[in-house]
């Protein structure tokens, strides 16, 4: 059996820095409060001429430097995104022509915050049944472009940024062990972008409405995403016949500080076995899970022969998880 595993990892954040400080200044809110409710200090936010692919070209030429391979030798780019450049060409096509990846099929994943483990399990699966060699994984976003900054519920959460990863054959017992998706379409409604599709196209009336920003349910959210993070933990280490004491370390989606907590005493872990830099950036979607793995791997925290923990969960709703043999 192939297993795919990480050989190369990759990320980047927008320069520009919005600080508490500063949303205090546009809507009613308060460091204090942001803290104390979410864990978030600062968040990035891209240039007005900076987009998602961007952002993602950055972090993908990092890994691909890292695993050592050129575009020409990518065979397949997913793209898990919220915030495509456009709705069509996908923003994997575009990472296709710039990183000159002549030979890949490109398509992006909507999964909202659990797009990059959904990218990493449907690419996972190209390796493992021999399919494809090189699978370029990316999850990327630009969330500022959606958020309402005059709506202080929402606006306080979001930041922007990208992590991507390379994927290569390793050996049975390292990389991927396992992924588990979930999903949960009653939910939808909880966290939405209303307009800018076929049910609410772009009007005047759509933009003055407002309805091309987040709308989010933040107590319904908060509630379900305590629950599924540690259902999805538990089922992805079930299936690689693991148990919580197995796990060295944990990546959860940087959505809150309290979330993250909860769902980390839930699975018995203790404080420094789950990576934590939602302070600096934010809830950065599909970004968040591939960035906390690239700042803890580079940081000397996560090492090889570690086994790591990813969960996410997030709009549509959906959740999904997997589980690593660091190398
Ligand atoms: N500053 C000050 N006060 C605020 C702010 C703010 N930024 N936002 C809300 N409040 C007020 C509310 O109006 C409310 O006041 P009221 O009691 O007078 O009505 C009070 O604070 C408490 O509001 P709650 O919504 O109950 O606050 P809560 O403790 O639940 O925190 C939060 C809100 C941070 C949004 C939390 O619910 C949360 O994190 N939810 C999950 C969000 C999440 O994970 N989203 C994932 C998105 S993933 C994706 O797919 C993009």
């Amino acid at each position: 059996m192939i297993n795919a595993g990480i050989a190369g990892i990759g990320a980047s954040v927008p320069d520009r820095v919005l600080t508490n400080h500063d949303l205090e200044k546009m809507v009613e809110t308060s460091d204090e409060w942001i803290q104390s409710r979410t864990g978030i200090r600062e968040r990035r936010v891209a240039s007005g001429d900076e987009a998602t692919s961007d952002l993602a070209l950055r972090a993908a030429r990092e890994a691909m430097a890292e695993a050592g391979i050129e575009g020409s030798d990518i065979d397949l780019i997913i793209v898990a995104t919220v915030t495509p450049d456009h709705l069509f060409p996908s923003t994997a096509c575009i990472l296709q022509r710039e990183l000159g990846a002549v030979k890949a099929a490109a398509f992006d994943i909507e999964a909202a915050c659990s797009g990059f483990i959904y990218a990493l399990s449907v690419g996972s699966q190209f390796i493992e049944t021999g399919t494809y060699e090189t699978v370029l994984v990316v999850g990327a976003e630009t969330l500022s472009k959606i958020t309402d900054f005059t709506d202080r519920t929402t606006c306080i959460l979001f930041g922007d940024g990208a992590g991507a990863a390379v994927l290569k054959p390793v050996g049975e017992g390292e990389g991927i062990l396992a992924t588990h998706l979930g999903a949960d379409g009653t939910g939808g409604d909880l966290l939405i972008q209303p307009a800018g599709g076929s049910r609410i196209p772009a009007t005047l009336k759509s933009v003055e409405e407002r309805q091309h920003f987040t709308r989010m349910n933040g107590r319904e959210v908060f509630k379900f995403a305590v629950r599924i993070m540690e259902e999805a933990a538990l089922a992805v280490l079930d299936q690689a016949d693991l148990s919580k004491e197995d796990v060295d370390f944990f990546v959860p989606h940087q959505a809150n500080l309290r979330i993250l907590e909860a769902a980390a005493k839930r699975i018995d872990l203790q404080d420094g076995q789950y990576i934590v830099n939602l302070d600096r950036y934010g809830n950065m979607s599909s970004a968040s899970v591939p960035v906390a793995l690239y700042e803890a791997v580079r940081g000397g925290q996560i090492q090889s022969g570690d086994t790591v923990l990813l969960v996410a969960f997030g709009g549509g709703l959906t959740w999904a998880s997997s589980v690593l043999r660091w190398k």
